[in-house]
């Protein structure tokens, strides 16, 4: 077991009526609120108006049109300037991951002088952050309990991930009604990410029998709440133990003491993304069983065997690889059953720009580190047996 420092510093408020403390929160940071939003979907469900009655007597600034893989220019630009100008207190970020994760660059940004791609790509230290108050819509991320964000540049097809303890939200809304109105293309991704925010946990050198049980847990909680939240949109249960375990997700708590993996996956999905604007979760999907069999040798075999074994009950007297061609097969089958396309080619993706790809992740993610190291050619070929 590795030795670690923990702290999660954000406050949750986890559940139906939750949000009636929303302005007591805000309040302890001042009266000058920057609301951030996306496209539109918190006023399709009626938050937008809620969130104004709410915060009766507060003086709010807006920065809408967070788009998913929220962009460097307009958005965080544009949020900065805001903060600025206006001297803002507080940030309060209404809905998905992407509008979070802009957040926490317009945070950082705000507080610091020069050009805050510099924070960004750790050119410059961040030093300083505007707190953040959210009130995350959708069940993925977990960004609304951890100190990172993600960060796309179009112009150099760049999706980079951002953290520092001081983006870590002052306090996150989580209210599972307010995911009701998830589509289903969007349910199935952000399970689809969460999953991989486990297993990127899950597939390491050095575990525990305690992480290894939770993990394993939150697999299987979100195999079957995802399924229901597809089944029935409305299903509160399953709503909010979906949106629990997903915010679990990236704030390390599944994996104190665990050796890293350098999360290969979301090394490769940055790429995709950044190049052709696909949706996360998706992509994540797309790549993962691909990922395992390409990684599957004798020195992996044994960690899924334990994965097959104890999160799809495949049977333990097997030979050990067919439990884990086994396990394989029923991820894969898995996110078939949630909807999601797997083939790059069906999310418009095709052979042309696999090489620029690859050659981008091998330089920006440290794949080489990885739990099994990945170079440009393996990478490659991992993007070719997922066309
Ligand atoms: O833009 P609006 O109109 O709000 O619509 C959004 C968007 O189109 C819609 N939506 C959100 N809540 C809704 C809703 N539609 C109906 N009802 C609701 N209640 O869903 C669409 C997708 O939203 P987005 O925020 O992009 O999705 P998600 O939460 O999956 O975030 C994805 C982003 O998070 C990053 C990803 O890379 C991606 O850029 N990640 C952030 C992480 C972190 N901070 O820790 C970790 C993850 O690995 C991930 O990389
Ligand atoms: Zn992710």
């Amino acid at each position: 077991m590795q030795s670690f420092i923990y702290r999660t510093p954000t406050r949750l408020y986890f559940g139906k009526g939750q949000l009636g403390h929303l302005s007591e929160e805000l309040a302890k940071y001042g009266k000058k609120v920057l609301l951030t939003y996306g496209g539109g979907s918190i006023k399709k469900i009626g938050l937008y108006d809620r969130v104004y009655e709410l915060l009766d007597g507060f003086e709010i600034y807006e920065l809408p049109g967070i788009q998913p893989n929220p962009k460097y220019d307009p958005s965080v630009l544009d949020g900065v300037k805001i903060c600025k100008e206006k001297n803002i207190d507080v940030i309060l970020a209404v809905g998905g991951g992407s509008v979070l994760d802009c957040s926490k660059a317009i945070a950082g940004g705000a507080k610091y002088d020069g050009d805050p791609w510099d924070l960004i790509t750790y050119k410059a230290e961040t030093k300083a952050a505007l707190p953040i108050v959210d009130i995350i819509t959708l069940a993925a991320t977990g960004s609304e309990y951890d100190a990172g964000g993600v960060i796309s540049r179009t112009e150099t097809n760049d999706k980079t991930s951002y953290s520092s303890p001081y983006l870590y939200p002052a306090a996150s809304f989580l209210d599972p009604t307010l995911t009701f109105t998830v589509s289903k293309k969007q349910t199935a991704a952000g399970c689809a990410d969460a999953m991989n925010h486990i297993m990127e946990q899950y597939f390491c050198d050095d575990s525990t029998l305690l992480n290894d049980g939770f993990m394993e847990a939150g697999l299987r909680s979100l195999m079957v709440n995802g399924k229901k939240c597809l089944e029935n949109p409305e299903d509160y249960t399953a709503r909010a133990e979906m949106m629990l375990t997903c915010t679990y997700g990236c704030n390390g708590i599944y994996s104190l003491g665990n050796s890293e993996s350098y999360w290969p996956l979301h090394g490769m999905e940055h790429a995709l993304s950044a190049y052709y604007d696909i949706t996360h979760g998706e992509g994540l999907a797309i790549i993962t069983p691909r990922w395992m069999e390409y990684v599957l040798s004798d020195k992996t075999v044994d960690r899924f065997v334990k994965y097959g074994v104890n999160v799809f009950g495949i049977d333990s007297k097997l030979d050990k690889f067919e439990i884990a061609k086994k396990a394989i097969k029923e991820t894969y089958d898995f996110f078939v059953s949630m909807g999601i396309p797997m083939t790059l080619r069906e999310v418009g993706i095709d052979e042309k720009r696999l090489d620029e790809m690859a050659h981008h992740v091998a330089i920006n993610e440290g794949l080489e580190n990885a739990w099994v190291p990945l170079n440009e050619a393996d990478i490659k070929k991992i993007f070719e047996n997922s066309l």
